[in-house]
């Protein structure tokens, strides 16, 4: 039996800088959703693949994501005496538990491997999931949990994939598909940012991932990769000589909302599920002509 995922990693050292000035004093990770800050849907589908330990790699400026994930003195009376219980009880309920959540610092910034390879002394010797919360993912279940579904299947390592059309390809990490149905398939090969005539399909890697411990010596050994930093995707490269990567091609959607137009494109889907703003937004787009408004 393949052993269980307890833990999970969440970077979030990038500077934003495509979401400035919004970033110059804020993490990009706490923009909003509607009225959830990125890093919380991350940490909410972890929760609900059964994850316990949420392990932040932060860096200068992110002090405000610690604060999110702690109890807020001033507030939880104060929602009390105004009869507001049920945001009171939403707060509570995505609050980790006391000893939850640890926080360290990548003190440069060189690269997502790097950033991983911080979290080596919190995790120790166990699988953990890697979620990059730039990756907003709608589906049902979260794509984590469809992830862990193949884990118990196959064990070893799993990443969580999508297709994208190949003039993309080389903003992201990409796959080769070996044998396998979509729920669980054989990964042969992978690259980083290749150029589109190098890419092996256009399967790309979906920023959710499931890796053994084993290779966080192997991005140690890892020298600069794609853009000069290290990366994730070429010590995960090393570990497919000795261990198996299954990937999961997930049901469901996904945002990148490490750019603008993704990001915005998740406020628009995610308030369209709320009825109390949904039909403010349906009679803008009517009235702008983009749509019958019946969307
Ligand atoms: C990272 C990974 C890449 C993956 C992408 C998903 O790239 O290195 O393999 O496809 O996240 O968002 P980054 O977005 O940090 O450049």
């Amino acid at each position: 039996m393949s052993k269980r995922v307890r833990t999970a990693v969440f970077p979030v050292a990038g500077l934003g800088t495509r979401f400035l000035p919004a970033t110059k004093a804020m993490p990009k990770e706490m923009l909003t959703v509607v009225d959830r800050p990125l890093i919380q849907y991350a940490v909410d589908e972890a929760r609900e693949a059964g994850i316990e330990h949420f392990v932040f790699i932060t860096g200068r400026n992110k002090g405000v994501i610690e604060d999110h994930f702690d109890k807020q003195y001033e507030l939880e009376p104060t929602l009390a005496s105004r009869g507001k219980s049920d945001e009171l009880a939403e707060l509570q309920r995505e609050l980790p538990q006391a000893g939850q959540a640890s926080f360290t610092r990548q003190q440069e910034p060189l690269g997502l491997g790097h950033a991983v390879w911080c979290a080596r002394e919190l995790v120790g010797d166990q699988p953990f999931a890697l979620l990059l919360p730039d990756m907003l993912f709608k589906g049902e279940p979260g794509v984590l949990k469809q992830m862990m579904e193949a884990y118990e299947e196959t064990g070893g390592n799993v990443i969580a994939v999508e297709e994208v059309p190949m003039e993309e390809v080389s903003k992201y990490g990409v796959v080769a598909r070996g044998k396998g149905p979509d729920e669980g398939f054989a990964i042969t090969a992978m690259v980083e940012k290749p150029k589109r005539k190098d890419a092996p399909s256009n399967l790309i890697i979906s920023g959710r991932y499931i890796l053994q411990p084993e290779i966080f010596a192997l991005i140690a050994e890892q020298p600069r990769g794609a853009g000069g930093e290290i990366q994730i995707t070429d010590a995960m490269q090393t570990l497919m000589r000795q261990q198996a990567f299954t990937g999961v091609k997930y049901r469901g959607r996904s945002f990148d909302c490490g750019g603008k137009a993704g990001f915005l494109l998740a406020n628009f889907v995610y308030a369209l599920d709320r009825p109390e703003i949904a039909a403010a937004l349906k009679a803008e787009i009517k009235k702008l002509g983009l749509g019958s408004g019946t969307a």
